[in-house]
Order: structure tokens, then C-alpha cells, then sequence
């Protein structure tokens, strides 16, 4: 037997005991005669101490860092003990021991605060993997889908598999192609979701779905997008929206529990789509803390019409609110005493290219009742008084407000008080709140396109009663600024998303089930009917044998398990993650073919 025990478990009460333990050497410490080494292994790290007789053969078979290291002896107690760690009031008397292999000196040292960069743990991820922080990462992960897998068990919910080579049909994301040696210029695409698979499950009976499974898009990455990222991908049939927004917030409160050992969430709260877009700037809101956007100024093509403000801002010419075509405000909590040098520096952070404003008007509310703003010239007191009343700022804070064309200016806004709360320690990593946005629009403009496009995707079903503004043929706008007006922009879905801590952690929608309004769905969306047969023939073919209302979610389980862990940053918990770019930097991948590949796959490579 290599090791009678872990590195992790021994306690003062096995004082005494005779044990072997295996695992990787973290430090060496000589002190005269004696010499201590940390033993380290996936449960932890136990103190070995070599006494003077093997002293003089460690001399001869040095140990260095990351060696494997096999060691017998005998548990004793410490006389300075390490409180720190859960072995720390024990030393193991090492009586016999044998280097099980040698180690090259690592690239940086394996401990919690390393002295590798990013760069260098992602080449030896390997030796990264064997660090304290990265494991506990990967065992949050485990426990995620251990508990998801036990909860939709329980619930009656099967896990089916379903292909990764299919059929190339992007929509939203770019699809990774496999090129077919069998099939000579044809190509597979590798699944960016398997929603086909699973609606026709639902129209094969197998009412309750679900996978763990990996899904690949060629899109731009970020620190909560992967190339290839894993699903908690689960689709019911027989059901409403109703019974899947229950069922799904019955996972994650089930998660929590046994991923934090605690009721943490007694409520999932709701809010709709426009309700997140008004009073948050976007639609996937944090709300952990309030600063909610007071509306000031709506654009005059708002849809549905939306009560303006300008009694509290027009009429005393000043040209930058008189010109915007969107207005708002936010009120910063005990901000009113920021420096001069401080406004500035948040002027600045709205001026950067990635907010892209003009600048920043503020009101602070000193705590003494009295209003000193950047645009006293041309409010008064009562005025900035009525303004600040709006934004629902108290004596002590500041007001900031923005004002520039409607998506640019309440993207800022809603960046700016992310930004602020960040500052402000409001966006506590051991806080949850969970949140369902409803009632989605169901399509989007696509500037560049000139087109509608889904906004989840062509399977979401429209509201019932806006299915007749389904115009067939994806009619063409005229003035693009003019799309928030067109009908299309008012038709809402049944789609959802559930919200953690501001991160879009799931989405999901009630499907099209009947063949009509599914072919009014690709028709509104632009594809004709050949179009329709060529990428969707199978599905609209199912539709046709008795397919049950269904509908269904996927839960990002990396971003998940990075919420959960306290970070926003999912490649922390994924075991081989790819970088910023794309690349694996540990296999050096994506790499160049050899040429027989080329020849079999009768393919020429013509790069520009
Ligand atoms: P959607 O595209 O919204 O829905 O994806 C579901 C969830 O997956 C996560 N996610 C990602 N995580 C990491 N990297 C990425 N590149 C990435 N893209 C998405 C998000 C998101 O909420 N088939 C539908 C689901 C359905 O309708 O049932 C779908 O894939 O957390």
C-alpha cells in the first residue's frame, strides 16, 4: 500500500499511530541536525520531521520542491503547534521514507499567494491545479454539479445525451466547423446549445430532460464567456412558464444549500424586462444595492410613451439636457463630501471610449440641507431640490447625471453605478440575490443587419395575444433610429433569464410547438421557405407528429460556480480553460494540421 493515510486528516488523537503517507514536498526546512518537510497532497498539507539518523541520508538524496515523497513514522505531538492548519498539532517521526520521483524546480511556487503570473500558471496549469485556491475552486464545482444532478433526479428529470457533430445553422454566435473526411467538403458544426435535441425529446415523451453538458460559440470572450463552456441544460414538456420558473428556482435554492450549507435564499424576485431597463439600465440587474436610475428624460419614440420629466429640468436653456435625447440620474449614497479631484476623476470615467459620454453634471446634497452643483448657472437651489427629490437622494449624497442618445446613455449609466457600488463595497461577494427578469421582447434589432433578429432564439414563443403583429417577412426599416417605434419592438416573449448578483447566470423561454407558428416565426425573422427546409426541415418535420408544449432553461454552470465562489471570472473554475484569445497555451492550441490531414480532408488551405 503506498499510503495508510492522507496529508489532510491526522489529529491529535492519532498520536502515536504508525502511518504512511504520499504526496508532493512544499517546503524543506533544515534546522541543524534535523529537518522538517510539508507534505502536501490533494486534502492538505502534515508536517514531517527527519531526525538525526535520517538527516545524513536526506544530505545524500536531497529533496527539492515538488518531489513525491512516500514517508513512514509515527505521529507525535508538536511543541509549536500551527493554528493555522487542520494537521498543525502534529509532526509525523519519519522512520523510512523514499523519494517516489524527482521534481524539476517549479516555474513559480505552488501556495495560495503565488509568484506566477496568469500567463505562466495557465503553460503549467497542471502545477497551477496543485494549488490550494484553484482546487477549492474545482471542488465548489463539483459540489455545483453534484447538487444539480441529485435535485433533477429527484425530481424525475432524465440525463440524455445528444451530439456533439452537427449541423452548421448559426444564430447569434459563431458555430466551430469540423470538416467531414468522409464526406468530402461538407462540414459539421459542434452545438452552441443542444435546443433542437432537447425540444425533440420532448416531442420523443422524455418530458423531463436534462444534460451537464459542453456547448461551443466562436464569439468574443470575456471573463464570464469561454469558447467551449458547460450548461445545466434542461427542457419539460406539459408545462407553463410558471411550473418552470418553480422548478428551476427549486435547483438553485437546493444548490446554495448544499454548496453553502444554508438556507441563503428564501425569495427569487421578479421584475420585467422593461422594469430592469428603466429602473437598472440593463436586463440583468444587481440588486444587492439600490441606486435605481431616475428617469429624467425619455427619447421622444419611447414604446410604449413614457412620462418625461422636463418641468424639472427645461426651461432655463441649458443645452445639453434641452439637446439629449435621454436624461437620468442616480443617487450615490454619503458621495456628497467627494473632492473636486474626485468628481473630476469620475468625469474622466465617463469620458473613457468604453462609456464614450461627453461628461458628468452632479448635485451634491450637502448634509446641512443646502445643493452645490457643476450646472449651478443655470439651476437654482429649488430646482436642484426637485431634481435630487426625483433621484431619491438623501442629505449626503450625490447625484450624478447623464445625458446623450438613449442606448449609449443608459448603458453608462447603468456601468457607472456598477462602477460605484464596486467602489462603494456594495457589491458584497457573500451577499445572493436572485432575480427572474421576465417577459423578454422577443425580437431585436440588428443595426448592422438592417434586420429583426430572435432574442433569445427562433424557438421562443411569442406573448399569445401579440402573435398577430407578427408581420411575416421581416419588414425592413427605413430609419433605423426609428426601430424602437416599429410594432416588432412591443411583441414580448415568454422568455426568462434568472439574474445573480448582476450576472445573467440562465435563460430559457416556452417554445413554439405547432409547425404554423414556428414557420410565422422563421418567416418573421427573414428565411424563406427553402431556407426554412434546408436548416430547420427535421424540427418543422417533428412538429408534425405530435409535439408537446414544452419549454425549458439553461444555467451557465461556470459562471454558476464563480458566483458562488466569489468571483466573476469563470476560468478560475474550469480545470483546462483557454485564454483571452481563444488558445489553450498549456497544449498550444489551436495549432497548424499536417499536410496528409490537409489531403484527406481534400482541403486547401488559401489564408489572406
Ligand atoms: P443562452 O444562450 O442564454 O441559452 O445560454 C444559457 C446560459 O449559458 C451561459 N453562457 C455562457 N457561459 C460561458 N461562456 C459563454 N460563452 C456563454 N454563453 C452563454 C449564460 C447563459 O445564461 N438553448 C438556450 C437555453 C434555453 O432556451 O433553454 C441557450 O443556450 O449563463
Amino acid at each position: 500500500m503506498f499510503r495508510t493515510r492522507t496529508c489532510g486528516e491526522l489529529r491529535i488523537s492519532n498520536v502515536n499511530e504508525e502511518v504512511t503517507l504520499a504526496g508532493w514536498v512544499q517546503t524543506v526546512r533544515k534546522f541543524g541536525a534535523i529537518t522538517f518537510v510539508d507534505l502536501r497532497d490533494r486534502y492538505g498539507i502534515t508536517q514531517l520531521l527527519f531526525g538525526e539518523e535520517l538527516n545524513a541520508l536526506l544530505d545524500s538524496n536531497p529533496l527539492g520542491r515538488e518531489f513525491v515523497l512516500q514517508a513512514t513514522g509515527k505521529v507525535s505531538e508538536r511543541s509549536n503547534k500551527n493554528a493555522n492548519i487542520p494537521t498543525g498539532d502534529i509532526e509525523i517521526n519519519i522512520s523510512t521514507f523514499k523519494i517516489l520521483n524527482r521534481s524539476a524546480v517549479p516555474p513559480f511556487t505552488i501556495q495560495d499567494d503565488t509568484d506566477g503570473g496568469d500567463d505562466l500558471r495557465m503553460k503549467y496549469r497542471f502545477l497551477d491545479l496543485r494549488r490550494n485556491a484553484v482546487k477549492k475552486n474545482l471542488e465548489i464545482r463539483y459540489a455545483v454539479n453534484r447538487a444539480a444532478r441529485n435535485y433533477l433526479h429527484d425530481q424525475g428529470f432524465m440525463d440524455i445525451e445528444t451530439p456533439f457533430l452537427i449541423k452548421s445553422t448559426p444564430e447569434g454566435a459563431r458555430d466551430f466547423v469540423v470538416p467531414s473526411r468522409m464526406n468530402p467538403g461538407q462540414f459539421y458544426a459542434l452545438p452552441q446549445s443542444p435546443q433542437t435535441f432537447k425540444q425533440l425529446l420532448m416531442v420523443s415523451g422524455y418530458d423531463r430532460y436534462y444534460q451537464v453538458v459542453k456547448c461551443f460559440r466562436d464569439e468574443d470572450l470575456r471573463a464570464d464567456r469561454q469558447p467551449e463552456f458547460t450548461q445545466i441544460d434542461c427542457e419539460m414538456a406539459f408545462v407553463e412558464q410558471e411550473d418552470i420558473l418553480e422548478m428551476f428556482e427549486g435547483m438553485v435554492k437546493y444548490i446554495f444549500k448544499e454548496v453553502k450549507g444554508v438556507d441563503y435564499i428564501d425569495q427569487v424576485e421578479r421584475m420585467t424586462w422593461e422594469e430592469a431597463m428603466w429602473t437598472y439600465g440593463n436586463d440583468k440587474p444587481d440588486i444587492r444595492f439600490d441606486m435605481k436610475l431616475a428617469n429624467l428624460k425619455f427619447p421622444a419614440h419611447s414604446f410604449p410613451a413614457k412620462e418625461n420629466k422636463e418641468s424639472l429640468i427645461g426651461g432655463v436653456n441649458f443645452k445639453v439636457f434641452d439637446e439629449a435625447e435621454t436624461v437620468i440620474a442616480i443617487a450615490v449614497p454619503g458621495a456628497a463630501e467627494y473632492s473636486r479631484k474626485q468628481t473630476d476623476e469620475l468625469t474622466e470615467w465617463v469620458k473613457r471610449p468604453q462609456v464614450g459620454m461627453k461628461g458628468l453634471v452632479f448635485i451634491k446634497c450637502n448634509a446641512d440641507g443646502t445643493y452645490k452643483s457643476s450646472v449651478d448657472k443655470f439651476y437654482g437651489e429649488e430646482k436642484l431640490k426637485a431634481i435630487a427629490d426625483h433621484a431619491n437622494a438623501k442629505p449626503g449624497d450625490l447625484v450624478l447625471i447623464l445625458a446623450g442618445a438613449e442606448e449609449r446613455t443608459r448603458k453608462a449609466i447603468s456601468d457607472l453605478r456598477m462602477e460605484l457600488a464596486e467602489r462603494l463595497g456594495l457589491r458584497k461577494k457573500d451577499e445572493f440575490r436572485l432575480l427572474w427578469v421576465l417577459d423578454f421582447p422577443l425580437f431585436e434589432y440588428d443595426e448592422a443587419g438592417n434586420r429583426w433578429v430572435a432574442r433569445h432564439h427562433p424557438f421562443t414563443s411569442p406573448k399569445p395575444a401579440h402573435i398577430d403583429t407578427m408581420i411575416i417577412n421581416n419588414p425592413v426599416i427605413d430609419n433605423a433610429a426609428e426601430y424602437l417605434r416599429h410594432p416588432y419592438a412591443g411583441i414580448k416573449a415568454n422568455a426568462y433569464d434568472m439574474v445573480l448578483n448582476g450576472n445573467e447566470i440562465g435563460g430559457g423561454s416556452i417554445r413554439i410547438y405547432q409547425r404554423e407558428l414556428q414557420e410565422k416565426m422563421f418567416a418573421a425573422l427573414g428565411m424563406d421557405e427553402e431556407e426554412q427546409k434546408h436548416k430547420f426541415g427535421f424540427l418543422l418535420g417533428a412538429f408534425e407528429y405530435g409535439a408537446p408544449p414544452h419549454g425549458g432553461i439553461a444555467f451557465g454552470f461556470d459562471r454558476l460556480c464563480a458566483i458562488l465562489g466569489g468571483s466573476e471570472s469563470i476560468r478560475d473554475f474550469i480545470a483546462f480553460p483557454k485564454n483571452n484569445s481563444g488558445r489553450d497555451v498549456m497544449l498550444d492550441a489551436p495549432s497548424a494540421i499536417d499536410d496528409k490531414q490537409f489531403q484527406e480532408l481534400q482541403i486547401k488551405l488559401d489564408l489572406k
